[in-house]
């Protein structure tokens, strides 16, 4: 029977998240979404400036003693090792991983494609995210249980024909969740969240030809906005989605639902 009485189930207070690649961006929107709904929350990214400056914000907006922030590139073991241990240090726990932090060095003809970038991108958005959840079983989540959200991307499900590598890498990421999901339930939760063009820096060149000829493709008529993305993983991190494991959710606006992925 439902118990009318509950806490709201997407209340996150005592829990502790991990999102990286979080000074700007979609990281940054997930991670006050996280801190809004009661949640502690630890910010990564390469840029210490930028980063502190990030946690200044959320700071302000939340409080101060439920954030950390720790200057480290995703693709360092040493710097996930830092991360991981630090914030289960600091805030006694680490309930939420969000591996957010992605990268698309390389666009157009594979056949063109530099190698090293093609690993890089394979390392960063799919090696990395596998390393931060290993290291977050280990020290909280395979003892207590926890969720997990890796930020994939439309194009890991269509291709684009303009960004392949990444798509491909970013397929990857959503297989991996498939597979993490089942080796770690049913105390872990390991979903994905995949992504249209949503207006941060990392997106630019993907609406350079204007943005109101790209979002018309779009049922929604619009790009996405970060708080779009972070509104869903904030769900997905809560016991409201605590039977939902192995899912890639696609916010796109609508638009594979055209059969298309417009000019991304
Ligand atoms: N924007 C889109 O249209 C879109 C669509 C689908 C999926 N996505 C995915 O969404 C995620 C976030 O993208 P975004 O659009 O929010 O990008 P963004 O605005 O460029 O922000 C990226 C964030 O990640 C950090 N970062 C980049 N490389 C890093 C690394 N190697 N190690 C640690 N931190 C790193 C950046 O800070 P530093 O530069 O200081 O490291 C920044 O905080 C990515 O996984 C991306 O693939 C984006």
């Amino acid at each position: 029977m439902t118990d009318i009485t509950a806490a709201h189930p997407q209340d996150l207070t005592g829990r502790a998240a991990l999102v990286t690649g979080a000074s700007r961006g979609i990281g940054f929107a997930i991670a006050a979404q996280l801190l809004a709904r009661g949640a502690s929350v630890t910010i990564t990214a390469r840029k210490p400036d930028e980063l502190a400056a990030a946690a200044e914000r959320l700071a302000a907006a939340a409080d101060a003693d439920r954030v950390l922030a720790l200057p480290g590139n995703a693709g360092s073991a040493d710097a996930r090792e830092e991360a991981v241990t630090r914030t289960v240090e600091r805030f006694g726990n680490l309930a939420i991983l969000v591996n957010n932090t992605g990268i698309n060095p390389t666009y157009g003809a594979l056949m063109d494609a530099d190698l090293d970038a093609v690993r890089k991108t394979f390392d960063t958005n799919v090696v990395a995210a596998l390393g931060f959840v290993q290291l977050a079983h280990k020290a909280w989540m395979g003892e207590h249980g926890g969720a997990v959200v890796n930020i994939a991307s439309v194009a890991g499900i269509r291709s684009s024909g303009v960004i392949p590598a990444y798509g491909a890498s970013k397929a990857a990421l959503i297989r991996l969740t498939e597979e993490l999901a089942w080796q770690l339930g049913p105390s872990i939760r390991v979903n994905a969240v995949a992504p249209a063009i949503v207006k941060t820096t990392f997106a630019t060149a993907l609406y350079a030809e204007g943005e109101e000829k790209v979002s018309a493709a779009y049922p929604m008529k619009r790009l996405g906005t970060p708080e779009d993305v972070a509104g869903l993983v904030a769900f997905l991190v809560s016991d409201a989605a605590s039977w939902i494991t192995g899912e890639t959710v696609r916010v796109d606006g609508g638009i594979l639902a055209t059969g298309s992925l417009g000019s991304a």
